[in-house]
């Protein structure tokens, strides 16, 4: 049966093209479009929706009466009303797998980029100040042999570290609820308490998904407890780490350096001291933003939401447990059977 799809950004012709085979979709292609009457309008229709970057409200579900699966081209999925969207079983799939590789690659040039002062040395040539070989003062520090501490050690914490302990002789240490025996096998991963791992960490990497457990788990204590030198890192979402307290540890020397790639508000406000202060490079949110991964990302949500729809199992989903609940009807059990 043909249903009703709203499509919010980032999917081609192609990946449109194979929704529309089968159901009547509504494609909104820019962010504003989230605003607009038709984009409302659709919704109140939908049966599925597939987005990128949109903050999903509990009001925006409950104008969805119809709405089955969402499908969502990310792996975090912090944007959406969980709660709500289990009470309506409404089923929730994202991209794991597909931007491991891509996002871990983006949090390693955090690494070098900081360690090594890339950005602020860069600027300093295009401002025309390279008249002699640089002194003391502009250098940076290794990060081959040094130590990682991973906050969170799951699948793109795990990449990351596995390109410091493979690729450049770095010591991993991570911090998890449960162990990982795999991983301290291959990479000789040790499990501390986050404390200690800040504490004894040259580069400190946050991987962890944003929930009530992690939101402001890097506050001031914990940026006290880093090496003076020490480099935060962050790559999981900005309100992992309380912002305020991390620029007054930056302005003060607390702690050496900060890579980030997310932040508490997105896009970055202007009249934030981040991107301007020498000790810290800021990106846009790039995780996961190339060219072959965003496309893999988008064609995994096509498939998810194709895959639901037909009443088959997605390929990654949330909260697996709706479908479950859902009931269905079934010539064999009756209508209303729970199966
Ligand atoms: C993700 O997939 O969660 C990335 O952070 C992009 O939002």
């Amino acid at each position: 049966m043909r249903k009703n799809i709203v499509a919010f950004r980032r999917l081609n012709e192609e990946q449109l093209a194979q929704l529309r085979q089968h159901h009547d979709v509504d494609f909104f292609e820019h962010h504003e479009d989230a605003d607009s009457p038709a984009f409302h309008a659709a919704l109140a229709k939908a049966h599925g929706l597939i987005t990128a970057g949109l903050k999903v409200t509990p009001q925006l579900i409950s104008n969805a009466p119809h709405l089955e699966t969402i499908a969502s081209i990310s792996v975090g999925y912090d944007n959406y009303p969980l709660a709500t969207l289990n009470e309506r079983n409404i089923l929730l799939c994202n991209t794991p797998d597909v931007l491991t590789e891509t996002t871990a690659d983006t949090g390693f040039l955090l690494i070098m980029a900081t360690a090594r002062r890339a950005v602020e040395l860069a600027d300093w040539v295009k401002d025309g100040q390279w008249k002699s070989s640089i002194g003391p003062d502009l250098f940076g520090s290794d990060v081959h042999g040094k130590t990682l501490g991973m906050v969170g050690f799951g699948r793109i914490g795990a990449a990351i570290a596995r390109r410091g302990s493979l690729g450049f002789g770095m010591q991993i240490r991570y911090t998890m609820a449960s162990p990982k025996p795999e991983l301290e096998k291959e990479l000789g991963a040790l499990r501390l308490p986050l404390e200690d791992l800040l504490a004894t960490s040259d580069f400190v990497c946050v991987s962890v998904p944003l929930n009530r457990d992690t939101e402001k788990l890097i506050d001031s204590a914990a940026l006290e407890l880093m090496k003076p030198n020490g480099i935060l890192i962050n790559i999981s979402r900005g309100k992992v780490i309380d912002e305020q307290a991390l620029i007054e540890a930056l302005n003060t020397g607390k702690i050496g350096a900060a890579g980030l790639d997310v932040f508490e508000q997105e896009p970055l406000p202007a009249e934030s001291p981040l991107p301007h202060m020498p000790n810290v490079v800021a990106l846009p949110h790039i995780g996961s933003a190339t060219r072959e991964t965003r496309a893999a990302m988008a064609q995994r949500a096509v498939d998810n939401m194709l895959l639901a729809l037909a009443g088959n199992d997605p390929i990654s989903s949330v909260n697996p447990e709706v479908l479950t609940r859902r009931v269905k009807w079934s010539p064999e059990f009756g209508p209303g059977a729970k199966l």
